[in-house]
Formats: structure tokens, sequence, C-alpha cells
């Protein structure tokens, strides 16, 4: 299947082809399951992306009740700034007035353990097909690339990269904010239906040129991401 590359000179038609492919993508899957899965990253860029996808979300004709939102990754941090769930709670979910009952936050118990909220996610999600007779298979991942080719908290020098966990807890020496962090593991990232590839500065442009062009490079992180399922949506000059 060709790559699904889409480059745009500005943000803000990316964000608009963008929403509308992923509210195009939740009435199909709806129509056909009767329940849609969104994973959403973590970083800023996503902000850029919410402010079309919440009134597209709110003008589509689409049960919100049977859409249900996870987390790529998220920052074990007691810095509320930090949070990837905070980001998207402010500036989509809350918004779009979706229930609390369809959003899955990575951290759960900020007072226990990075280890336990791994293994209580990881529960969350196990659990939350197993209700529906399906395997963990999301329906839409939107994943950011790092400058240095990470994606959600997959970072260069990881070295349990293949690791077949649902999610992990990562300790990542150059990330930012350098927080501990749990992360989707690369095979649940890789068995989703729809990957979506979301960068909307110029800066990032040479990064994403990498990891299209390369497959399999662990110095690249995003380029172990199941090509054939992922669409790019990058700004480029
Ligand atoms: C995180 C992310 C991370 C992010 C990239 C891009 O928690 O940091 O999930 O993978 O998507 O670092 O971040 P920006 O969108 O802020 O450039």
């Amino acid at each position: 299947m060709p790559l699904a590359i889409n480059k745009f000179s500005n943000k803000n038609d990316m964000c608009r082809q963008l929403s509308a492919f992923i509210i195009n993508k939740l009435k199909d899957v709806v129509g056909q399951k009767g329940f849609a899965t969104v994973v959403l990253s973590g970083g800023r860029t996503p902000l850029n992306l919410y402010r079309q996808l919440l009134p597209d979300l709110i003008s589509a004709s689409l049960d919100l009740d049977k859409i249900y939102f996870f987390f790529s990754d998220e920052r074990f941090s007691k810095v509320e700034e930090d949070s990837n769930y905070r980001l998207a709670q402010d500036h989509l979910l809350s918004q779009a007035n979706i229930s609390f009952d369809n959003i899955f936050p990575m951290i759960s118990n900020r007072s226990k353990s990075i280890t336990d909220n791994r293994d209580a996610y990881a529960k969350t999600i196990d659990s939350f097909f197993i209700n529906r007779e399906s395997e963990i298979v999301f329906d839409i991942v939107i994943l950011g690339i790092g400058l240095d080719g990470h994606t959600a908290s997959i970072f260069p020098g990881d070295n349990k990269i293949l690791s077949k966990d649902i999610v992990r807890d990562v300790y990542p020496k150059n990330a930012n904010p350098p927080v501990p962090r749990l992360t989707l593991g690369l095979e649940t990232i890789n068995k989703s239906s729809n990957i979506v590839f979301v960068t909307d500065s110029l800066e990032k442009e040479g990064i994403v040129k990498k990891v299209l062009e390369n497959t399999q490079d662990y110095s690249y992180p995003a380029s172990l991401v199941n090509k054939e399922k992922s669409s790019f949506y990058f700004v480029a000059s």
C-alpha cells in the first residue's frame, strides 16, 4: 500500500484535513462496530489539531458516547502542566462534553507508583477490549514525532523497545521534560488500525523525512511504527 503522505504549507490546512479524516474514520468505525477508540498523542502539537477537531466533533452527527479516548503516553510528573491528559481534557474532551466514562487517563492514581499505574492501565485496556470481545486494536492512534525521532515515549536508546508489554514504564534520559513516563508499547501501537503521525512545524520536516526514508531504524523509533497502517500529516517547505 503506498505511503499515506499528506504535506501541507501551513498547519491550519493540515488540521482541517486531518480533522475531517478523523471524523470520517470515526463515523465509519462506529457505524461498523458500534464504538470507536482513539489514542491521543502527548506533546503540544495536538493543541492545534484540537482547535479544529473540537468544533468538528461537536457538529458531526456522531454519538460521542460511543467514542473512547486513551493516551499514547503520559509523564509521571507532579507538575500538572506536563500532563498530556490535562492538555487533552482542557482543550478538547471537557469542551466536547466527553463523559469521564469515555476517557481513560494513563495515570489513574498519582499517589501510587509508576509501575502500579502501568499495570492498572494495561488492565484497563485489556478489560475494555475483552468486554467488547475484541483483541486490543485501537481504531485511531494519533502520534507526534520528536526531533530525535521518538514517538509516544519510545525514545532512541530504549533497550526494551521490542517489549510486548501493552504499557511500559520508561525513564528516557533526553526527554523533555526529563521525567519518568508511561507509554503504549510499540507492539500495541502497531496492532492499531489507523496510525496518524502529526507534526506542524517546519523544524520537524527533516525528521519526518528521515522516518519516512527509514524502516526499522532504532535510531528513529518512529520509523519502527508500521507504515502500512500509518498516515503522515506534516507541514513542509
Ligand atoms: C510526549 C509525547 C511526544 C510528543 C513529541 C512531539 O509526551 O512528549 O507524546 O512523543 O508527541 O515529543 O511533541 P510536540 O508535539 O510538543 O512537538
